[in-house]
C-alpha cells in the first residue's frame, strides 16, 4: 500500500467512525421527534464515496459522473442518461431540446400546444412558458391526482403536439389510455418521473413510455445528490441535442475525455459562414443552450444511493400500505389514494384530501398533525393556474378546473420515505386516530 492510499483509507475509516458518531442511531421519541415528509438517507458509504470524490478534486462531472450515468442506465433499462442540476433543469433542458432546429419538421415551435394538468409542480409547466409553446391545461383525479382522460381527448386540437405531466407522487397515469392518445394523434410525450423513480405501469418502467422523461435528486426524492436531476430518452439523436443544451448549447460532444482534437477528431476544422479560416469545436454553438451540468461529488454520492435504491423502493412501498391499512376506517371523511390496477406505485409521499362534508377542513387537521410533530405538505402548486406567478401566461383552459381548485383547498400529504420505519408510521396512525375522535364527537 502507498503512503497515498493508507492515508485514504484511514480518512474513510474516521469519516464511517465520525457517520456513526454524529448522524446513525436517530432514536425516535414519539411526540418529541419530527416525523419529516421526507428527507435525506444515508449511511457511511455515501459519505465515503462523496469525501473519495472530494479526494480526487475532478469537482465538475467526471469520472463518478460517467458511472453514474451508466448505473442509472441499469436500473431504468434505458441508454441515454443525461444528468443535470436539478429535476427543474431536467425539464427545461427535454422540453427545449425538442424545440431544437435539429429536429426539423418533428421539433416543437412557438404556439405549438402542449396538454397538461394543471395541478402540476411549477416547474413542470414553466419550461413550455419558457419555449413560447401554449400550455393547454386540463383537470386532474380526486384519487389518483392524475391528468383526467376525458380532459385529454378533450383538449386536442390542430396545433395539439405534445402531453406533458408528472406521475404525481409516484403514482402512474393511466398510460393504456395516454398510448392510445399518443398514437392516435400522433403526439411527443414528455414523462416528468421527478416523483416516480421505480415505479411500473404493466410492468414497464415510468419514464419509458414517452420520447423523453426526467428525474429529480432533491432530498426529497427516491435518490439524493443534495441538488440534481436526469433527462433519460432511448433517441440517441435527442439525447445528443438534450447534452448540447445543457452544456451551453455547444455542438461538441467531448463529455468526459478531451482528446486534442476532440472526439470528432475535427476539433479544430469546423467552418463558419462568412468567417475566414476554422474554428474550435468546442466553441460552435448549434443551440441556445445553459449551464446545467451536475458535479462530480454530487454523482459519486448518487452511485452509492443506487446501490440502496431497490430498498428504498421496498420501504416506500411498505410504509405506504402500513398508513393505508391504518387509515381505511377514515373514509367517509378523508379520500385515500388510488392507483390503476396495472401499475405498481413507488411512492413519494401519501395524499390525502379532506372530503367537503366532512366535520373539519383541511387547515384543522393539519395544524393537529404538525402541533404533534408530523410533517405535512401541499400538493405542490396545486391548481397551478391560480399561483400569482402563471397568472399572466399565454394558455387554453380545458372547462373550469373544479378538481384542481379542489386539491388546492383540500389536499395534504404527509411522508412514505425509507428514514420512516413502523414506529413513526404508528405514530402517525395514532394521531389520526386521536384527531378523528375528537373532531367526531
Ligand atoms: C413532479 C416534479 N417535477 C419537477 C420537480 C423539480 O425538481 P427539483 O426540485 O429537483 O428542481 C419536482 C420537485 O419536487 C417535482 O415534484
Amino acid at each position: 500500500m502507498t503512503s497515498k492510499d493508507r492515508l485514504k483509507s484511514e480518512i474513510m475509516q474516521k469519516v464511517a467512525e465520525y457517520y456513526l458518531i454524529e448522524h446513525s442511531d436517530q432514536e425516535f421519541f414519539p411526540g418529541k421527534s419530527r416525523v419529516k415528509y421526507a428527507g435525506r438517507v444515508f449511511d457511511e458509504r455515501d459519505m465515503n464515496m462523496m469525501v473519495a470524490s472530494v479526494l480526487d478534486f475532478w469537482l465538475t462531472a467526471g469520472p463518478y459522473a460517467k458511472q453514474f450515468e451508466l448505473e442509472l442506465g441499469k436500473f431504468l433499462g434505458v441508454s441515454e442518461i443525461i444528468p443535470v442540476n436539478s429535476g427543474s433543469s431536467a425539464n427545461l433542458v427535454a422540453v427545449t431540446a425538442l424545440c431544437s432546429r435539429k429536429r426539423g419538421e418533428q421539433r416543437l415551435v412557438p404556439g405549438d400546444e402542449v396538454i397538461v394538468p394543471a395541478t402540476s409542480f411549477p416547474t413542470t409547466v414553466a419550461p413550455l412558458v419558457q419555449n413560447r409553446l401554449t400550455p393547454v391545461f386540463v383537470d386532474c383525479g380526486i384519487a389518483d391526482y392524475n391528468l383526467d382522460i376525458n380532459q385529454v381527448q378533450a383538449a386536442i386540437s390542430s396545433r395539439t403536439r405534445a402531453i406533458m405531466f408528472a406521475h404525481t407522487l409516484g403514482n402512474p397515469a393511466d398510460m393504456d389510455a395516454i398510448m392510445q392518445i399518443v398514437n392516435e394523434h400522433n403526439l411527443i410525450l414528455i414523462e416528468d418521473v421527478c416523483d416516480a423513480l421505480g415505479s411500473t405501469y404493466d410492468g414497464r418502467m415510468l419514464g419509458t413510455f414517452g420520447d423523453i422523461a426526467t428525474l429529480s435528486f432533491y432530498p426529497a426524492h427516491h435518490i439524493t445528490l443534495g441538488e440534481g436531476g436526469a433527462v433519460f430518452t432511448r433517441s440517441h439523436s435527442l439525447a445528443r441535442i438534450a447534452r448540447s443544451v445543457r452544456d451551453w448549447g455547444r455542438d461538441c460532444w467531448c463529455e468526459y475525455e478531451n482528446p486534442t482534437d476532440g472526439k470528432c477528431g475535427r476539433r479544430f476544422e469546423r467552418e463558419i459562414p462568412g468567417i475566414a479560416g476554422y474554428y474550435d469545436h468546442r466553441y460552435y454553438f448549434t443551440e441556445i443552450g445553459y449551464n446545467l451540468k451536475l458535479t462530480d461529488p454530487q454523482a459519486a454520492l448518487g452511485l452509492a444511493q443506487l446501490e440502496k435504491l431497490p430498498d428504498f423502493i421496498d420501504v416506500r412501498k411498505r410504509n405506504f400500505m402500513r398508513l393505508y391499512s391504518g387509515l381505511e376506517q377514515w373514509q367517509d371523511y378523508l379520500t385515500l389514494p388510488r392507483w390503476h390496477k396495472k401499475s405498481d406505485p413507488s411512492w413519494f409521499a401519501f395524499p390525502i384530501t379532506v372530503r367537503q362534508d366532512a366535520p373539519f377542513g383541511r387547515k384543522e387537521i393539519i395544524r393537529y398533525l404538525e402541533d404533534n410533530n408530523i410533517e405535512t405538505r401541499m400538493l405542490f402548486a396545486g391548481n397551478v393556474l391560480r399561483q400569482p406567478g402563471f397568472s399572466e401566461i399565454d394558455c387554453r383552459i380545458i372547462g373550469e378546473l373544479p378538481v384542481s381548485d379542489h386539491v388546492m383547498q383540500s389536499t395534504f400529504f404527509v411522508g412514505v420515505y425509507p428514514g420512516l420505519n413502523n414506529k413513526q408510521i404508528d405514530y402517525m396512525l395514532d394521531i389520526f386516530t386521536s384527531f378523528m375522535q375528537a373532531s367526531l364527537r
